[in-house]
């Protein structure tokens, strides 16, 4: 863990096991407020409100989710209980279409059920909490194996971009376009980081320009127009980006503006480098059409961060929260388990 970084836990079980504590990710960089969510309702709203946030962090906030609803579950009757979890895991799985994280961590708890199919109630019930510490354990150690992996990469010194906040705050540690930048921080590599705000919900300033400077990176907030003419000036070396569901033909599927910069960095000639844990990847999609983007709620643009609207009221909005980056403009897709797609060209 970054020593910096380690007051700020973005999901986290509560003592009692009854309650899943989030930094409520909504009120940075102004406050760092923790909320406990007790049902799956507030776990719900929560992870489409972003509260909690970030590819990873929404499945280990589920699966904690999951776990806590399950322990509520009042039968004995294995029959019962499976379908009492069927309903909550269907629920959260509804909160946000596009990182597949979400919908991988639920299954993947649902699947305890049937890898024990002769089990109590009170085992499933343990065996679901291990379930849920696991999908966090897993995740920390994946996020510091792509950083490692994608150091290899990096030279000291080096100018890197990167979009939205793939970092500490939307995994449980480390993050994982931040990972080999904490790695190199740690170890003296003197990077100078850009980090795109990120319209229109400004997770590049409010999360990524906080970590970063927390951990006491060298960072500089731009807005995203602004990528072209700090590439075109020579300051940037290689673009770093996390991503919420990956293609089976490495097509990514990461925050809104990715695959414009993706372009930017082909037109210059800067590496694209797309850093995702293996549960990322969707091997049932076979290309990036067939992500689900998630189209949110149009106040975003139009009036949210500013204190008067600055949209005239009927103006007709669209507002996706992802797009899709062709494997073609990827230099290399890095997991925890190394390079799932490398673009010699
Ligand atoms: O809408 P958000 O803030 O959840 O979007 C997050 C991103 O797009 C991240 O880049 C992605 O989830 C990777 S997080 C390690």
């Amino acid at each position: 863990m970054i020593e910096a970084l380690s007051s700020l836990i973005t999901v986290r079980l509560n003592e009692r096991a009854d309650g899943v504590i989030i930094l409520d990710q909504t009120r940075l960089p102004g406050e760092e407020v923790y909320l406990t969510l007790t049902c799956a309702k507030d776990v719900w709203e929560a992870i489409h409100a972003l509260k909690v946030r970030g590819a990873p962090a929404i499945g280990i906030a589920a699966a904690y989710g999951l776990y806590v609803c399950a322990r509520r579950i009042d039968t004995e009757d294995p029959v019962a209980f499976r379908e009492e979890l069927r309903k909550v895991k269907d629920y959260l799985s509804g909160a946000r279409p596009t990182a597949v994280n979400l919908s991988a961590a639920l299954e993947r708890m649902e699947h305890v059920l049937d890898t024990h199919p002769m089990a109590s109630v009170p085992v499933w019930k343990e065996l679901l909490r291990r379930e849920a510490l696991a999908i966090r354990e897993e995740d920390a150690a994946s996020c510091r194996r792509m950083g490692e992996i994608c150091l290899r990469l990096l030279r000291p010194g080096m100018g890197i971009l990167t979009h939205c906040n793939a970092g500490h705050l939307a995994v449980s540690e480390y993050g994982t376009a931040l990972a080999p930048i904490y790695l190199g921080q740690e170890r003296g590599y003197g990077f100078k980081v850009f980090a795109d705000e990120t319209r229109p919900l400004l997770q590049g300033a409010r999360l990524t320009a906080y970590e970063l400077s927390k951990a006491g990176v060298d960072v500089t907030l731009i807005c995203d127009n602004m990528a072209s003419t700090v590439m075109r000036k020579g300051w940037v070396q290689a673009v770093i980006v996390g991503c919420d569901r990956i293609a089976a033909n490495g097509d990514v599927a990461n925050k809104i503006g990715t695959s414009g910069v993706a372009i930017l960095a082909r037109h210059y000639g800067i590496p694209f480098y797309v850093l995702g844990p293996t549960s990322t990847i969707d091997l049932s999609c076979p290309d990036g059409d067939a992500i689900a983007i998630e189209e949110r709620d149009p106040g975003e643009v139009t009036e949210m961060w500013y204190s008067a609207r600055m949209a005239p009221k009927e103006v007709k909005v669209y507002n996706p929260a992802f797009d899709v980056t062709p494997h073609e403009l990827i230099s290399a897709i890095i997991t925890e388990k190394g390079l799932f797609y490398e673009n010699n060209e």
